[in-house]
């Protein structure tokens, strides 16, 4: 088996695992792996080849995956879903929290990433489904979307207790999950709804001021920051900035070819 033949292997290998990892235990035959009654009977003069070492072998069958490897191996949003349902380190320290992962278009063009989950959205699963989310209808609906035409999800997919602000070390944690969920989606444009949200996506410090306004390169992605609705109910005069921004964002999308 020549050197590049090996290394498919070796990848092969680490995404059954993976795929193991979110789906249980399954059996795949592999290449070279013939054991069907129906081959040649072997000839006197054939050399016995030494069995192939395999890449489990080579590791050790169970060898954990890192966190980077079961991200890497999940392909769709069902897929990154299981794992996210296993994965305790998305907690916060409020007990029996729901998993809110996200909901929307899977192919949206344009992503709202909020904070964290409230209470509503803790108890129905989904984000912005309380208060907040009925005025960021209302907000989508002047921009002339509906819900379902993008992806909305959060920095944080479990409810902190007493809806306190996520800690800095929690969103550390959540970060690889929504960034694989974002390189899933492939959103054209993201729209971070509040300081929080903004600050963790750009890793800065900054006053929502100070990034409203303007569009800041996310790998790909333009990348906006607006106020969070929740802000909006309790503010009405940041009504009129966020109408600019979203206006902003609504020319960017249809500028970009955005699904219509
Ligand atoms: N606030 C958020 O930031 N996210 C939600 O899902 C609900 C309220
Ligand atoms: N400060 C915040 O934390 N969020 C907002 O949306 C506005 C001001």
């Amino acid at each position: 088996m020549s050197e590049s033949d090996r290394t498919l292997y070796d990848e092969i290998k680490d995404f059954l695992q993976a795929e193991r990892d979110v789906f249980g235990e399954f059996s795949i035959t592999l290449p070279g792996d013939v054991t069907s009654k129906d081959t040649e009977p072997k000839s006197e003069l054939a050399v016995e080849e030494e069995p192939e070492e395999l890449p489990a072998e080579k590791f050790g069958s169970n060898r954990e995956l890192t966190l980077e490897e079961k991200l890497a191996a999940c392909a769709s949003l069902e897929e990154l879903h299981s794992l996210c349902e296993q994965a305790e380190e998305l907690k916060t320290d409020l007990d029996n929290t729901n998993l809110v992962f996200g909901v929307g278009n899977p192919n949206a063009d344009l992503m709202l990433i909020g904070e964290a989950p409230g209470e509503q959205e803790d108890l129905q699963g989904e984000p912005f489904v309380g208060a907040a989310g009925r005025l960021l209808n209302k907000i989508l609906s002047a921009i002339k979307f509906n819900r379902d035409d993008v992806y909305i999800a959060n920095i944080l997919k479990h409810r902190p207790p007493g809806n306190r602000n996520p800690k800095p070390e929690e969103c550390q944690k959540s970060l690889p999950y929504l960034y694989r969920q974002i390189e899933i989606i492939k959103p054209k444009l993201i729209l971070c709804l509040g300081r929080i949200s903004g600050n963790t996506m750009l890793n800065s410090e900054r006053s929502l001021k100070d990034m409203r306004g303007k569009s800041h390169p996310f790998r790909d992605i333009e990348l906006f920051v607006t106020y969070h609705p929740a802000a909006l109910l309790r503010n009405p005069q940041w009504k009129r900035p966020t109408w600019e921004d979203v206006q902003t964002v609504r020319k960017r999308y249809d500028e970009l070819g955005g699904k219509p």
